[in-house]
């Protein structure tokens, strides 16, 4: 893929991904509001749906996903992505 990736939350706000450390860093960055506790893929809470493209891991989950599911702490965008956060 050409182009710096796009991130795309809740069908809503959409950025360019700025090489944070993670997906919840780049978020964070655009003050979206994201679930999050351990920060180091083991405690789930930052769990979302990704709708659309691929992410890479940049730390280890260890955390059971569903085939649709990221951890936002432990990946980052590799193509333009579609997310959906949690709903509070
Ligand atoms: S914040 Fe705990 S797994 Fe991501």
């Amino acid at each position: 893929m050409s182009g710096i990736p796009r991130i795309k939350i809740n069908n809503h706000e959409t950025f360019f991904y700025q090489y944070e450390f993670s997906l919840l860093d780049a978020m964070e960055a655009q003050r979206i509001t994201a679930p999050y506790s351990c920060r180091g893929g083991y405690c789930g809470c930052c769990k979302a749906r990704l709708l659309d493209g691929e992410v890479e891991y940049v730390q280890d989950s260890l955390v059971d996903l569903a085939d649709d599911e990221i951890l936002t702490c432990c990946c980052i965008p590799k193509t333009h992505i579609e997310v959906e956060l949690p709903q509070e």
